[in-house]
C-alpha cells in the first residue's frame, strides 16, 4: 500500500480531510506521519486524536535547512513512506527533500497557479479584485510554488464576499482537490503530461 506522510504548520483541515477519506476508504494511501515545523499547532493535536504518529520540529533548533531535513528524511525511512504530501506546509522546500523524494512530492496551494505564489494567496487573490481565483495541487521543485501541475479547480470571487467568505470556499475545494491529487498520483494508469516551458 502508498504510506504517505502529509507535512503541514497550522490548523490542518486538510490533513483531517486526507484521514476522514482514508477511514471511508476513498483514499488510495495510507498516512503513516504527520511532519511539522510548528509542534504547537492544532494539526498535532488531530493526528493524536487520530492515532497517526507526529515528527514535530523546531526549524531554529538547527543551523539550517540542510540539517533538518537530513532529521526528516530519517523519520520518513524509518516510516518507510513513498509519498509526500504538503498541506499548508509554510516552509520552501530544501534540496536534501527534493533529491530524496524526486517526482514524489506535492503540494496544495489556494490560487489558480502561477497566479499569486507564495503567501496569504487567498487575501493577495481577494485583494487585487480578481474575478475568479481557485485551488492547485502540484509538485514540488526548488521554485516557490513553481512545479508542474497536478490539478486545479477554479472557485469564483463574488461580490458580496469577505476574505472570511471566500477562504472558507476555497477550502470546501481544497478538501476535495486534495484527495483526488494523491488517488490520481497513486492510480497506475494515470499518466503525467508536462507540457515544454
Ligand atoms: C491551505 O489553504 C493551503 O492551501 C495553504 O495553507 C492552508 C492550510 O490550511 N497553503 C499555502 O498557502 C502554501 N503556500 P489547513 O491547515 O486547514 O489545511
Amino acid at each position: 500500500m502508498n504510506q504517505i506522510a502529509v507535512f503541514a504548520s497550522g490548523n490542518g483541515s486538510n490533513f483531517q480531510s486526507l484521514i476522514d477519506a482514508e477511514k471511508r476508504g476513498e483514499l488510495q494511501a495510507q498516512v503513516k506521519l504527520l511532519v511539522t515545523d510548528r509542534p504547537d499547532s492544532y494539526v498535532v493535536f488531530r493526528a493524536k486524536r487520530e492515532g497517526i504518529p507526529v515528527f514535530a520540529f523546531r526549524p531554529k533548533e538547527f543551523e539550517n535547512k540542510s540539517q533538518y531535513e537530513k532529521v526528516i528524511i530519517q523519520k520518513l525511512q524509518e516510516f518507510q513512506i513513498d509519498f509526500i504530501v504538503l498541506a499548508g506546509y509554510m516552509r520552501i522546500v530544501g534540496k536534501d527533500l527534493l533529491e530524496a523524494y524526486p517526482n514524489r512530492i506535492i503540494n496544495l496551494h489556494p490560487s489558480l497557479l502561477p497566479a499569486f505564489p507564495g503567501k496569504n494567496a487567498i487575501e493577495q487573490a481577494y485583494l487585487y479584485g480578481v474575478k475568479w481565483t481557485g485551488v492547485t495541487v502540484h509538485f514540488v521543485d526548488a521554485g516557490i510554488d513553481t512545479g508542474p501541475i497536478l490539478l486545479q479547480e477554479v472557485v469564483e470571487i463574488r461580490d458580496e464576499d469577505t476574505i472570511e467568505t471566500l477562504e472558507e470556499r476555497i477550502h470546501q475545494v481544497e478538501h476535495q482537490l486534495l484527495v483526488k491529487a494523491v488517488n490520481l498520483v497513486f492510480d497506475p494508469s494515470y499518466q503525467f503530461i508536462e507540457r515544454a516551458k
